[in-house]
């Protein structure tokens, strides 16, 4: 664990909001209901999670044990149950919400489509029957990707509805990046589309699929491709077919197939502290149950609001709270294809009120950014239909909170700043709407039968407010991921290998302050996050070395003020001194190899990179540099000393 000297924070709240009066008197969920979730699980944790699962879920054939935990950390969940999440999100709403708007789509460019439940069955069942005739089974795996368009949720659904295992790969992610995923998951079908608009700006999804094709995925039998774009784009013959053809003539009713409780339902590739991303994979039911529970108590959705989270897709946030959890409540949600700016920095409040959205959901990252173009954008518009406002994918700082409050919620929506991961699968810590009080920048307590708690390296509890550690969950939730896919020893050794099999380490770290709140303070591995996205810096350097100049690379992070984080790339050339323009070509060339979210801020050239005697790398100190601060740490075990001066010399 990297001893991060900013485990400190220096962080002081006093400011605390109560959940508005008028707020829980209209609230689905009253205080007195969550005071009841959090008594039930407090006395009997399975007890309560089994009743949660029996309330939420449609199941085929009911379970009669809860939690197995004999094989832990490889923990299961309702295990001889059946049931199908594609049935639980579209099946079960026909007789009452058939009708009822599911997803109103807005395009780049303005287009809106409202599709109903209805609709949104009979699209699932065909692309799910058009799936089973190219030879798609249970357990096989698809991956998507594609734009964050209706398609994107009625694949997933497809596959869910035939026991398939989805791999969603956000479509930022470049060719190498695509090709890795395909292959880790040998992956026999690739779902994506000619190409999209963001902001404007085509988006070649199919050109880079083609080239990750040529260099790998050698499992792809079929690769489906949606017209969206209307690019000029190849189609390999047997290999290659559009969607729509793909569907043309499908039954629109599809059976489902009833499956285990734990049959995986997906894999989601995240960063860790090596080079190689971690295919976290998902179960069925409890996934789901996880993604309805949050969305009712949290969001306090109910029937009458209008959703909307303004994550991709390709993210879990996009899984949990687009695909599978407002559709599993029924709910009517905004997805949107663009960008927050384009064609104006108004672009979302210009939408809020279009769709009158009653809760909006997005990353403190694009607060931070529409603050920066000035009030007088949402001030255009009335925002009168907002109830709950919330942020998640990184810490939110109280100014950005500030600003969300009193300027888009206009100091009447609660804020739920909701702390959770690709690996928990739903939120964890987080207020709830309609009861908890909020603080700027906390993310309060855990939510019912989440047990989260903060260690110290040696497995105490840290109990003094203030006082950071490591951020643990110490009982199993229904939510929480499974294995990595193929590599259950990394499971083991990466969540479960600080303390013991029951101890969830979740790779961040946190304080409590007087109240017992929760505030999140940042990741103890090598992992960095940009604009709410997850970077492994070690994948960031794997691909610096991959250009024939460099020699050795080391990659840190230091605070940016939009993107939360910017990476700085300290690179060791085979030859020569290097100049501004090999540098930029560096900057290109990681984009290139990852995708543009892994574009370093700055590269810096040098001689040498500070190692101890043993040969690691001290990234802490280069950390420190990155920053300009000032070296305070312990460089006794330096190596080579003055290579830190070289280093903040040629500092920008
Ligand atoms: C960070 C995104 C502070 C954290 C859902 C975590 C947060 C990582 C918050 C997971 C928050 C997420 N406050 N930090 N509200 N939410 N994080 O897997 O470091 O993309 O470990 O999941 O984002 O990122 P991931």
């Amino acid at each position: 664990m990297a001893a991060d000297n900013q485990i400190e924070s220096v962080l002081k709240e006093d400011r605390v909001f109560e959940p508005p009066r008028q707020f829980v008197e209209d609230a689905v969920l009253k205080p007195a209901d969550i005071k009841a979730l959090y008594a039930a699980a407090e006395a009997d944790h399975e007890a309560f999670w089994a009743d949660q699962a029996r309330q939420y879920l449609d199941w085929h054939k009911p379970f009669t044990q809860t939690l197995d935990a004999s094989k832990a950390p490889f923990f299961e969940w309702f295990a001889d149950g059946q049931i199908n999440v594609s049935y639980n999100c579209l099946d079960r709403h026909l007789a009452d919400r058939g009708d009822k708007t599911a997803i109103i789509f807005e395009g780049d460019d303005g287009e809106v489509e409202h599709i109903s439940y209805r609709d949104l069955y009979t699209r699932v069942c065909r692309f799910a029957n058009a799936l089973k005739a190219a030879g798609l089974a249970k357990g096989d795996r698809a991956v998507i990707y594609l734009p964050n368009v209706p398609e994107a949720a009625v694949a997933m659904l497809a596959c869910a509805r035939i026991g398939a295992i989805h791999s969603v790969v956000f479509g930022g992610f470049s060719a190498p990046s695509l090709r890795d995923r395909i292959d880790d998951a040998e992956a026999k079908m690739l779902i994506t589309a000619d190409g999209n608009y963001r902001g404007g700006k085509l988006i070649p999804l199919k050109e880079t699929a083609d080239k990750a094709l040529a260099e790998g995925g050698a499992t792809i039998e079929t690769v489906v491709v949606l017209k969206r774009a209307g690019a000029d784009i190849a189609m390999a013959d047997g290999r290659d077919v559009w969607w729509h053809d793909f569907v043309a003539d499908q039954p629109s009713e599809c059976e489902p197939t009833w499956v285990e409780a734990e049959h995986p339902l997906f894999i989601l590739y995240t960063s860790g502290s090596t080079g190689k991303p971690k295919g976290i994979q998902h179960a069925s039911a409890g996934y789901l149950l996880g993604a309805i529970c949050t969305c009712r108590w949290v969001f306090d959705l109910g029937d009458e609001d209008v959703f909307w989270c303004t994550a991709d897709v390709g993210w879990i946030t996009g899984h949990t709270y687009i695909a599978y959890g407002p559709t599993a409540c029924g709910a009517t949600q905004v997805m949107f294809e663009g960008v927050p700016t384009y064609p104006e920095p108004d672009r979302f409040w210009k939408m809020v009120d279009t769709h009158q959205v009653t809760i909006f959901y997005t990353a403190p990252t694009a607060i931070r950014a529409l603050m920066k173009h000035g009030d007088e954008y949402p001030q255009r518009h009335a925002l009168d239909s907002l109830r709950v406002l919330g942020t998640v994918g990184e810490p939110i700082n109280p100014e950005a909170w500030m600003w969300y409050r009193e300027l888009i919620g206009k100091s009447r929506c609660p804020i739920v700043d909701t702390w959770w991961q690709t690996e928990t699968g739903g939120h964890m810590i987080t207020p709830i709407a309609s009861y908890t009080p909020t603080k700027p920048g906390s993310v309060t307590q855990a939510l019912p039968g989440i047990d989260a708690d903060i260690l110290d390296e040696s497995g105490e509890r840290v109990t003094n407010a203030g006082a950071g550690g490591v951020l643990v969950i110490k009982k199993p939730w229904p939510y929480m991921l499974r294995t990595i896919w193929g590599d259950p020893d990394r499971y083991r050794g990466t969540y479960f290998g600080m303390y013991d099999a029951h101890t969830y380490v979740a790779g961040d770290s946190a304080q409590r302050d007087e109240d017992g709140d929760f505030r999140i303070l940042g990741r103890i591995d090598d992992v960095v996050n940009i604009s709410g996205h997850r970077l492994g810096t070690m994948e960031v350097e794997s691909a610096l070395v991959a250009h024939e100049a460099v020699a050795e690379a080391a990659v840190v992070s230091r605070p940016h003020e939009v993107k939360g984080e910017a990476i700085i790339a300290f690179v060791i050339l085979k030859d020569g001194e290097g100049d501004d323009r090999l540098a930029s070509d560096l900057r290109d060339w990681v984009a290139e190899q990852l995708g543009a979210i892994a574009k370093p801020e700055e590269v810096r050239f040098a001689d040498g990179l500070p190692k101890t005697r043993s040969g690691k790398i001290m990234r802490r100190l280069l950390r420190t540099v990155a920053r300009g601060d000032e070296i305070t740490q312990d460089v006794s075990t330096l190596e080579n000393p003055q290579i830190l001066e070289q280093l903040q010399a040629r500092g920008s």
